[in-house]
């Protein structure tokens, strides 16, 4: 094999999109301005050469402008830069402390899952000479103003780099594309954490790791009169880290709060398979039994069966 056909067999392969309503492989359309699924129809629009894949379709993104004194990519900027300030963290620190929990190597595949004005993009890009990152936001102004900004900021990256229009929520790729995600500043707004982190799951693959690092006072200080003013002057401090939302095959949680408590960030490994347990080891002792007959038991005392209990879950969850 040649030295250039080997050098391409070593990069890692930039994931198709696919369409984000019923996940199968998209095509460039007819007019050569939109990327469609055959089998439905469904258009999406390449605007500036960039697919805005966000769905559902909103305008702006859901984001009034009237709100703002300045266009979105500046508002975002100087949130950022306010935040920093406030809280007296370094912003190059702590990005690099989360992409560090990413554990990459220098060919993986990374999708940034909300890259706003692509302020994560050149640390990423330093990480993966031989990789792939693929950079989604809801905002299609964002993503334009991250690309003229990562032009203009080149600085010669060997990282194929991709940017297009997403929604969290209906990620346009593939089961098992990425061997990382990361969500940095936007978990808070996805606005349905449960479905934002089986998104995120589903698109990495197994042992893949997936970051998410969000603002959120630390616990322990929301009732100290710092506290109080935090929470009063940013609603999105409330937020607690989704715990409870990651997925059964979640290994190695982390959870760390930055940015002067802050900053949540929970990190995990993508396993095969929820974590084993021997629910039929007998018990040592007088009651005897196993976690499997002691379930059982409490359940038929309580007139419900395993089966209802798992009704009455998913019932719970279809109610979110
Ligand atoms: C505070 S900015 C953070 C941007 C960037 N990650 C950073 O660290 O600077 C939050 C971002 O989340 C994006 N966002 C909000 N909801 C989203 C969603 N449902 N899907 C994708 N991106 C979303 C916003 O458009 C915005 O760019």
């Amino acid at each position: 094999m040649s030295d250039a056909n080997s050098a391409e067999r070593d990069l890692a392969k930039v994931p198709a999109f696919v369409d984000p309503i019923n996940r199968k492989p998209l095509q460039s359309g007819d007019d050569g301005a939109s990327l469609v699924e055959p089998s439905t129809g469904n258009a999406y629009p390449l605007r500036n050469g960039i697919a805005d894949l966000v769905q559902p379709r909103m305008a702006s993104g859901g984001i009034d402008p009237k709100r703002f004194d300045r266009p979105l990519p500046q508002v975002t900027e100087a949130a950022l830069r306010w935040t920093f300030r406030a809280f007296g963290g370094d912003e190059m620190q702590l990005r690099t402390r989360v992409l560090d929990k990413l554990e990459l190597m220098p060919d993986a595949v990374v999708l940034d899952n909300c890259s706003g004005t692509g302020a994560t993009t050149r640390l990423l890009q330093d990480r993966l000479p031989r990789g792939v990152l693929c950079n989604g936001d809801l905002s299609m102004e964002l993503v334009v103003h991250a690309v003229q900004r990562a032009a203009e900021e080149d600085h010669g990256s060997t990282c194929r780099t991709v940017w297009f229009g997403a929604n969290a929520l209906h990620l346009p790729f593939a089961d098992d594309s990425f061997d990382a995600v990361v969500s940095i500043g936007g978990f808070n707004q996805f606005g349905d954490a449960a479905r934002a982190i089986a998104e995120m799951t589903r698109v990495t693959r197994p042992g893949g790791r997936i970051a998410i690092a969000d603002e959120g006072y630390a616990p322990w200080l929301r009732d100290t009169l710092t506290g109080r003013m935090v929470l009063n002057d940013n609603p999105l401090m409330a937020h607690m880290p989704p715990l409870e939302h990651l997925p059964e095959v979640a290994r190695d949680v982390r959870l760390e709060w930055m940015l002067a408590n802050a900053f949540y960030c929970i990190d995990f490994r993508v396993g095969e398979a929820p974590p084993f347990v021997d629910v039929d080891l007998p018990h040592e002792g007088l009651r005897g039994g196993t976690m499997r007959s002691r379930y059982e038991e409490r359940n038929a005392a309580t007139g419900h069966t395993p089966a209802d209990v798992g009704r009455l879950r998913a019932n719970r969850e279809d109610a979110r």
